[in-house]
Parts: structure tokens; sequence; C-alpha cells
């Protein structure tokens, strides 16, 4: 048997070891293999919170999908299209039917003019395409100005690129940004800023002023902005989406990102797209070729279709989640909990009782166990403060019976339990 010695870092076990002992090749333990630019990249709160779910059996109000299904006439579309023989590789950027119907709404909605052909790449979800987008752009060491509470893959994304992730902290109670603060972030390092509009967690939907500021930023600093615009339908109270790519000087800097899932309520067909101008979608194609290469075929002549049909659809969406966002938040005001009203997206974040000491993760994991009601914490969605600490974040893409249920089980917390947080 070789001499061996164990390298300290290094401790294996079982299988590992004895093929250690075996051939006096000592291999590297999972952990020690995994390469330097996902050192920082961990399971996710999502992973935690959906163990807390199952394990005490919680309504989950906490994961960002519905739970209900979407809508047939969609689905009839996807049977006709597999009935119809699409069921081989969609061209690499996208069936010509989806380019076709997503530049023709962002025409008629926006005034935006994409080529179909060569601005617009399908991608497996929005976060295939944020992925891509930032893989095709930022260098390693580049810095990239994200909002926090940021969406996870915002940072995430920016630090498997080997870069920096600077945040902004998007401030209670109105979720506006403080613009000096802002801009003192821009440094010659600064590559790209990272937009969410209308934004998860905080259902901030950004004001006509606000992106002004942000392009007057952008284009005086020769900065891209990827803007993720995947929630541009779900705009509630009158509020406006407004695409960034239609502000001036804008279509040449921005990628915009948006997704079907989101859109009809079916986040598993994983349809997404981004939308720049030539020469950016052609680095994002250079990176989408060899992560995905393409997207489910009849997803898409089905998305296209209902992508017609955004007029008519569109008031039914807007009412049912409007409808289940004031359930939701006149419920919440019943509870020790003081939720902010979103104007987007289907989140809302709300605020621990000043009472209680804990953070949020206690208070997140003593709700799953003792409420039995699963919600997010938001600390993880911070980086640069611990505002994140004192709040919550819920989602109202749930069938009425699941927010009745879940409010029902959070009203019937007793005083003395959220003492015990205290
Ligand atoms: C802000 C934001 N961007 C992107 C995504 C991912 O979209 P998709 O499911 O199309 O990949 C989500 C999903 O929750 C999201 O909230």
């Amino acid at each position: 048997m070789p001499a061996f010695h164990f390298r300290e870092e290094n401790r294996l076990k079982g299988k590992g070891r004895k093929h250690a002992i075996e051939t006096g090749v000592e291999p590297l333990s999972a952990m020690t293999r995994r390469a330097s630019r996902i050192s920082s990249i961990s399971e996710s709160i999502f992973a935690t919170v959906t163990r807390w779910a199952v394990e005490h059996q919680a309504v989950n109000l906490g994961q960002g999908f519905p739970d209900f299904d979407g809508p047939e006439w969609i689905i009839a579309e996807a049977h006709a299209a597999m009935r119809a023989g699409k069921n081989q590789y969609a061209p690499m950027h996208g069936t010509r039917s989806f380019r076709r119907a997503v530049a023709a709404y962002q025409k008629r909605f926006y005034g935006i003019e994409w080529d179909p052909e060569d601005e617009i790449t399908v991608t497996a979800g929005a976060t295939e395409a944020l992925f891509c987008a930032v893989l095709a752009f930022v260098e390693p060491g580049d810095e990239v100005i994200i909002t926090e509470p940021f969406y996870d893959a915002h940072h995430a994304d920016v630090l498997i690129a080997g870069a920096v992730p600077v945040c902004v902290t998007l401030h209670k109670p109105d979720f506006r940004f403080d613009p000096e603060a802002f801009e003192r972030l821009v440094t010659p390092r600064t590559r790209m800023i990272i937009l969410n509009n209308p934004d998860n967690p905080t259902g901030k939907v950004y004001t006509d002023e606000e992106l002004r500021w942000i392009a007057d930023v952008a284009v005086r600093h020769d900065l891209l902005v990827l803007s993720d615009e995947v929630y541009e339908f779900l705009t509630y109270d009158g509020a406006r989406h407004i695409p960034l790519a239609s502000l001036p000087g804008m279509r040449e800097r921005t990628i915009a990102v948006s997704s079907t899932g989101k859109t009809f309520g079916m986040t598993g067909w994983k349809i997404g797209y981004a939308m720049a101008e030539k020469g950016l979608t052609d680095a994002i194609r250079a990176v989408h070729q060899f992560a995905t290469f393409a997207v489910n075929t009849p997803g898409q002549h089905a998305m296209a279709y209902a992508l017609g049909k955004l007029e008519e659809y569109l008031p039914v969406l807007r009412t049912l989640y409007a409808t289940k966002r004031d359930l939701l938040f006149a419920g919440l005001c019943r509870t020790p909990l003081t939720p902010h009203m979103p104007r987007g997206g289907y989140f809302l974040v709300a605020d621990i009782p000043e009472s209680v000491a804990a953070g949020d993760i206690a208070c997140a994991e003593h709700l799953a166990r003792h409420a039995g009601v699963a919600v997010i914490p938001l600390s993880p969605f911070y980086a640069s403060c611990d505002e994140g600490k004192r709040m919550l974040r819920f989602c109202f893409a749930k069938r009425d019976e699941t927010i009745r249920e879940g409010l029902a089980r959070l009203e019937r917390v007793p005083p003395e339990a959220w003492q015990s947080l205290a």
C-alpha cells in the first residue's frame, strides 16, 4: 500500500478515501475542485425555504410562480404545433414566428422597432438571457451596478463573470434610490447597470423621471444597461411600464429582457428573450449558441400565437393579479406585519414588527414551523446594507384559496408567538 498523506483541506471520506489509498493518487474533494468563479455561490434561500415548506407542510407564499395553470388556449396551440411536426431544433436565435411576434408587440405597445432577424434572441427563460448578456459584456474585475434588494440571478451572474456587483439600495417606503449615492458608485471600472423594472421583490415601477435619470448616467458614462422587464405587463393602479430602450439614446445601449413565463403564467416552459441592437445581439448569441443553442420549438409557436392576443388577454391578467394583490395586502394588514403596496410584479414585501428582535431568516423559519406559512426572508438579496433583515417577501401569484389559507394561518399566530421572537 503506498504511503499516503491526506491534505488537510481535502478531507476525503468513503469512496474517495478508498480510491486514494488504493491508487496513491489523492483526488480533490468536490469542494476543492470548484472553480473560483463560483466560490461565493451557495444554496439559494429559495431552496432553503422550499425545504422548510415541505418539512412543515406549510402554505407556500414564498415560491415565485403561480400555483395555477396558464391559459388552456395556449396549451392547445402547443399541442397543435406538436401534432404539426414542430418537434425538431428551433433555429439558434428562435423561431421566426416567435421573433416576429415579439417585434410586433414591442412596436404596437411601445413604438420600439427591433429587427426580428438580427435583434431578438429567444433564450431558455429570461434567466438565460441575463446570463448570456452578462457573460457577453462583462470582463473579470469589472464593476456592475445592481439595485438591492436584487433578483438573485443579477448578483450571481456578475459573480460568475468574475466581476464585482456594486449595489444601489432602493429605500422604503416607495423604494426610490438616492441619485447622488447612485452616481457616486460609477467608477472607471463600471461596465454595466442591471435594472429590474417592474421590480422583484419590491413591486416598484420606475417613473419616467427615474428612468430618464438612469439613462442620462448611462449615456454620460457610456454604460450598457441590462433591463430586466419580465414583469412588463404586470402593472396595477394605472402604473405604466416604460421600457428603457424607448428613451432617447438608450436603444443602442440597452439589452432588454422579458419572459413569456411571467406574461402568460407558464414559467415551466422557460421561453424568454433578449432584445438589443445588432452588434450587441451578435455578442449575446455568441454565448447563447453554446449555452443552450435553441429553445423548445412547439412552445415558441404557441407563445408566438399568444403574443398576438395580448390586447384581449392583458385586461384579464391584470384584473386577476390585482385582485390577488389586494386580497393578500388586506389580509396582511390584519397581522402584525406591515405590507408595502406593490404597483407591479407579483410580489410584495412586508415589514417585520418592531417588537420582534429576531431577524428575517429566524422570523421566516419560525413562521414556516409554527404558523405553517412559508415566505422568503429579504436579507439574502442585500449586499451593502442590512435593511432586508426587517422584511419578508410574499408572492401573490397563488390561487385565492392558497392566499386565504396562508392568511388564516398567519392571523391565528397568537401574540405570544410573535413575542417569543422578541
Ligand atoms: C426579475 C426576474 N428576472 C428573471 C426571472 C426569470 O425568468 P424566467 O423564468 O423566464 O427564466 C425572474 C423569475 O422569477 C424574475 O423575477
